[in-house]
C-alpha cells in the first residue's frame, strides 16, 4: 500500500475490485403461491433472493416489475439488487448529507453491475430527539430488519452517522445477514472560537460549566454556538458517533479509511461511490454478516475501543448487535479485553484534538496497525474488503505522532473501558478511564442524592445544597425502563458553589448513559437499574459509597442486612407513559449489561423470502 500525501493511504479509493459478472435471471425461480415459472430449465449460477421476485415469468413477477417501470430492462436481467438504506433527515443535521452519499453509492452499484433501490428508515437526530433518542433505537433496528427482509434486495449498504444510526441499522441488518457494508457520513469539520480548536460536545458541557461557575458571560457563550457545527457531519470529537465509526472500521463493516474521511472532504464521495462498487461484489461472494461479525472481529473493536480513548456508549451497542449476530459476548469482555490497552490518539474529550486532525494523521488504519503490530488484533479476521483487517492495515502511516501516539507514548496507559461491580452494581457498571480524573479512581465519599435528573435540576444550583468536593453525586431512575430509554444524563453538571471553587471533577453515578462527548469520573450504566429495583434505588444521602477503579469495585457501605431491608421497603415508581410504543419499550427492553435491546429482538431470523403478497 503506497502512502499518500495526508490522510490513511488512499489507495483504497483507488482501488478495483475484481471484476464482476453479472448474474442471469434465473428463469427457473419458484413463485411461492404458482408454482415455477414457466421457461428453460437452464440452471442459474447461485440464485439470487432478488430473483423471487424479479424473475417469474407470471403475474407475480409482471406485478414486482411493472411497478418499478422507471428502470430499464436490463436492472432486472437477474443482476444483484442492491439496498440502500438512507437515514437522510432534515431533523438530522449529522445526516444532512446522505442523500447526495446515496446517490454516489448508486453510481459504483450501477458501475459493479447492480441494481441501486434506496429506501428511507426513521431517522435518529440525537441533538433533537426527546425523551432520547436512545429510546428509538430498537424501533429503527425493527424498520431496517423488516423492510430488508420485506423486498427485493440481495445485500445493503446502511448509511450511518449520527449516534443511533449506527447500532440501529447494524442491528436490524444483523437479525437479516445479507451481505451489507456501513458508509459513515464522516465527522463534521473541526469547529473553531476564537482562533482555536472547539470539540462537538465537549466544549458545550466545558462552556456551560464556565457559565455556571460565573466566568464566562451568555454573549460569549451565544458566540460560541454558531463556531461549533461548521458543516455536514457527525459530532467531531471522539464522542460516540466517531467512536462507532471506528468500530464499524474495526470489526470489519466498513472500507479501510472509513471512519474518520470528513463529511465535506471529496474523498467521502469517493468512498461512497468504492462502497457501491464492493457491495455488488460481495453479493456475488456471498460475504454476509454473520462471516464479518465473528468473536474475533468484536474483540478487535473492543481493543480498539481503548486505543482511540471511545464512548462508553458504544459498550451497549456493541453488546446488542453481537446479541443479534449470535456472538457470545458480555461485559466482562470488554474488562477483560480493555484492560491495559494504550490510548493511542490524542482527541477531545481524552485529549487534544478532532477528527479532521485525526484524519490527516492518518486515521483507523494508523491505530489498527499499531495494535497489529503488538499482539492486540486479530489479524486474519475477513472485512467487507474481501481481505483480512490486517491486510487493509499492516502499511497504514502515521503522519502526527502528536495526534495519533507511538505505541511506546500512550495518552493514558489503561484506556480500555472499566467494568466495576460490587452490592451496588451487582451486574456491572462502566466508566472511562481516558476521561476520568486520577486522583479520583480511588475514592470514597459521602453521597448526595437524587431520585430523578428533574429532582437534580431543582436542587444542584441551591448554594445551601449539602455538598463538598469529596462527596458522590448520586443519579436514580435515568435508565432503560426508568427514564425510559436511558438519556445521557449521566455526566452531571457539579454545583456551581464547587465550580466556583475551581473544582473540576468529582465521583458521580447513575444508571444513565453519558455522551460519548462528555469527560469526568462518571460511573454509568449501573446494572440493575433504580427502576426495577437495583440497589441503586434504595442509596439515601450520607451514605458511604467506595469507589477503587484498579479493583473494579464499586461498593454500598451499609450491612447486607441493612441493604435487604431496604429493598424490601422499596416501591416500583408509576410508569411514566400508558400505552404506546414507550409502553412496549419498558416491558420488554433489557438491562443495560445486555445491550438494552428488547428480549423478542435478539439473534438472527435470516432472509427467508416472505411469501407472495398476490
Ligand atoms: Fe449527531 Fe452528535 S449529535 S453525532
Amino acid at each position: 500500500m503506497r502512502a499518500g500525501p495526508q490522510g490513511p493511504s488512499d489507495d483504497f479509493l483507488r482501488t478495483s475490485f475484481p471484476k464482476v459478472s453479472k448474474m442471469k435471471r434465473d428463469p427457473a425461480a419458484v413463485s411461492p403461491i404458482n408454482g415455477p415459472s414457466s421457461g428453460t430449465d437452464r440452471k442459474p449460477e447461485r440464485i439470487l433472493r432478488s430473483t423471487r421476485w424479479f424473475a417469474p415469468e407470471d403475474k407475480n413477477g409482471f406485478i414486482h416489475r411493472s411497478w418499478m417501470r422507471g428502470y430499464p430492462e436490463h436492472a432486472f436481467d437477474g443482476r444483484p439488487v442492491i439496498g440502500v438504506c438512507n437515514t437522510w433527515s432534515e431533523l438530522t443535521p449529522c445526516n444532512a448529507h446522505f442523500r447526495e452519499l446515496a446517490e454516489r453509492v448508486k453510481r459504483g452499484v450501477w458501475e459493479a453491475g447492480g441494481f441501486p433501490v434506496e429506501f428511507p428508515v426513521m431517522s435518529l437526530g440525537e441533538s433533537n430527539l426527546r425523551p432520547t433518542a436512545m429510546l428509538f433505537r430498537n424501533l429503527v433496528s425493527m424498520d431496517v430488519e423488516e423492510s430488508i427482509r420485506a423486498n427485493p434486495l440481495d445485500g445493503v449498504v446502511l448509511l450511518t452517522g449520527c449516534d443511533k444510526t449506527v447500532p440501529a441499522l447494524i442491528m436490524g441488518a444483523a437479525s437479516c445477514d445479507l451481505p451489507t457494508i456501513v458508509l459513515s457520513g464522516g465527522p463534521m469539520l473541526n469547529g473553531k472560537f476564537h482562533g482555536q480548536n472547539i470539540g462537538s460536545g465537549t466544549d458545550v458541557w466545558r462552556f456551560n460549566e464556565e457559565v455556571r461557575a460565573g466566568r464566562m458571560n451568555l454573549s460569549t457563550f451565544h458566540e460560541a454556538e454558531v463556531c461549533m457545527s461548521r458543516s455536514a457531519g457527525h459530532c467531531m470529537s471522539m464522542g460516540t458517533a466517531s467512536s462507532l465509526a471506528c468500530m464499524v472500521e474495526a470489526i470489519g463493516l466498513g472500507l479501510p479509511g472509513n471512519a474518520a474521511i470528513p463529511a465535506p472532504d471529496s474523498r467521502r464521495l469517493t468512498m461512497a461511490h468504492m462502497v457501491g462498487r464492493r457491495i455488488v461484489g460481495m453479493v456475488h461472494e456471498d460475504l454476509r454478516l454473520s462471516k464479518i461479525l465473528t468473536r474475533e472481529a468484536f474483540e478487535n473493536a473492543i481493543r480498539v475501543n481503548g486505543a482511540i480513548g471511545g464512548s462508553t456508549n458504544v459498550v451497549i451497542h456493541s453488546l446488542a448487535i453481537a446479541g443479534r449476530i449470535g456472538v457470545d459476548l458480555c461485559l466482562d469482555d470488554w474488562d477483560r479485553l480493555g484492560r491495559n490497552v494504550r490510548t493511542l490518539i490524542d482527541l477531545m474529550p481524552s485529549g487534544r484534538f478532532l477528527m479532521e486532525d485525526f484524519y490527516h494523521a492518518g486515521g483507523l488504519p494508523a491505530i489498527l496497525r499499531m495494535l497489529g503490530e503488538n499482539g492486540l488484533l486479530h489479524r486474519d479476521a475477513i472485512t467487507v474488503s474481501g481481505q483480512s483487517i490486517w491486510e487493509n492495515s499492516k502499511d497504514a502511516p502515521n503522519w502526527n505522532p502528536e495526534v495519533i501516539r507511538p505505541f511506546d507514548r500512550p495518552l493514558v496507559d489503561d484506556g480500555g473501558i472499566a467494568v466495576v461491580r460490587g452490592n451496588l452494581a451487582p451486574n456491572g457498571a462502566v466508566l472511562k478511564p481516558s476521561a476520568a480524573s486520577l486522583h479520583l479512581m480511588r475514592h470514597r465519599g459521602r453521597a448526595v442524592t437524587f431520585e430523578s435528573i428533574e429532582d437534580y435540576h431543582q436542587r444542584i444550583d441551591n448554594p445551601d445544597l449539602d455538598v463538598d468536593e469529596n462527596c458522590i453525586l448520586v443519579l436514580k431512575n435515568c435508565g432503560p425502563c426508568g427514564y425510559p430509554g436511558m438519556a445521557e444524563v449521566g455526566n452531571m453538571g457539579l454545583p456551581p458553589k464547587l465550580l466556583k471553587q475551581g473544582v473540576t471533577d468529582m465521583v458521580r453515578i447513575s444508571d444513565a448513559r453519558m455522551s460519548g462527548t462528555a469527560y469526568g469520573t462518571v460511573i454509568l450504566h449501573v446494572s440493575p437499574e433504580a427502576a426495577v429495583g437495583g440497589p441503586l434505588a434504595v442509596v439515601r444521602d450520607g451514605d458511604t459509597v467506595e469507589l477503587d477503579i484498579p479493583a473494579r469495585k464499586l461498593h454500598l457501605d451499609v450491612s447486607e442486612a441493612e441493604l435487604k431491608a431496604r429493598l424490601g421497603e422499596w416501591a416500583k415508581p408509576a410508569p411514566a407513559m400508558k400505552g404506546g410504543y414507550q409502553s412496549l419499550y419498558v416491558e420488554r427492553v433489557m438491562q443495560a449489561d445486555k445491550g438494552a435491546d428488547f428480549d423478542f429482538l435478539v439473534g438472527c431470523r435470516g432472509a427467508a423470502v416472505p411469501r407472495e403478497s398476490h
